[in-house]
């Protein structure tokens, strides 16, 4: 059994204002709904599936997996309680903030916040309808998108992704930063998106490379190019495509420092086909780096 999805994230960011028009305007999430005085933006028909708190971290601040049903959760906690992990159950509040019937709180090996969540709040009867004419987002079975971690107790946080939250490895990239010495990051998949967690083994001064958002076409991706422009969005690598996931993506910096890729078309993953592979690049093609 593992989590289903990333069924939303959380930055604490400390320019509020500049965040609300990049995930509006330049990114074309829709304005969300909840209890509290949190930023929530919308994708799809769920009340939310990015949280941005005003704070000095500039970084995630929190990620949250979505399981089926009740029983998943308690099966959840039962095995990380089993594990010494302390998951406790969220207050009322914090449940009726994120918009959930059952939420389970815990911190992975590297001290980040995760939530474990079921029930979450769909909003079918206000239709998704992006401010910046996106025409979809991909999200569904395969979540919000995916998060890209430094870290560096990569054995303690593999471990607890994989033997405790189910997440399963989809294929490696070995990056040669000198002659003797490879980078090799890690993707993980808990459903058909290729990853919905990747680790880089090294200690950096925030947690948070990239969050990934996939649009539903190509096209969006384009319109997307063309406002980094008005809205004053710094691209920091060209379109390209990736050599495992296949996505056709191009990266800008937000507001906090980290980055965001916007990407379509990436592979799905069937776990009774799939092999795990390595990569010597983390590109076809594109992806260079912009000054
Ligand atoms: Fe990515």
């Amino acid at each position: 059994m593992s989590v289903a999805s990333l069924g939303y994230i959380g930055f604490e960011v400390s320019d509020l204002q500049a965040w609300d028009a990049y995930m509006t305007g330049f990114l074309g999430l829709m304005p969300g709904r909840g209890e509290g005085p949190s930023a929530k933006y919308r994708m799809d028909e769920r009340s939310f599936r990015i949280q941005v708190d005003e704070g000095q971290k500039d970084d995630l601040s929190f990620i949250g997996f979505e399981v089926a049903t009740p029983e998943d959760l308690k099966a959840l906690r039962d095995r990380l309680t089993a594990a010494g992990i302390d998951c406790s159950v969220a207050s009322n509040q914090l449940a009726a903030e994120r918009g959930v019937r059952d939420l389970a709180v815990l911190k992975d090996p590297s001290g980040l916040q995760v939530e474990i969540y079921v029930g979450a709040t769909a909003l079918t009867h206000v239709p998704f309808n992006s401010p910046a004419g996106v025409s979809g987002f991909r999200t569904g079975a395969q979540g919000v998108g995916h998060v890209v971690m430094a870290v560096d107790k990569i054995d303690e946080v593999r471990a607890f992704y994989t033997g405790l939250l189910g997440f399963r490895l989809s294929d490696t990239i070995g990056i040669a930063i000198s002659p003797d010495f490879t980078l090799t990051l890690e993707f993980y998949h808990c459903n058909p998106r290729h990853h919905t967690l990747a680790l880089v083994p090294m200690p950096a001064p925030r947690r948070m490379h990239h969050f990934m958002v996939e649009m539903a076409t190509m096209d969006d991706v384009g319109y997307a190019m063309d406002r980094m422009a008005k809205y004053g969005v710094r691209q920091t690598m060209t379109l390209g495509k990736h050599t495992n996931d296949q996505m056709v993506s191009f990266y800008a910096a937000t507001p906090s420092g980290f980055e965001v890729e916007v990407g379509t078309a990436g592979i799905a993953v069937q776990d009774d086909s799939w092999r795990v592979t390595h990569h010597e690049a983390t590109s076809m093609w594109g992806h260079k780096h912009c000054n």
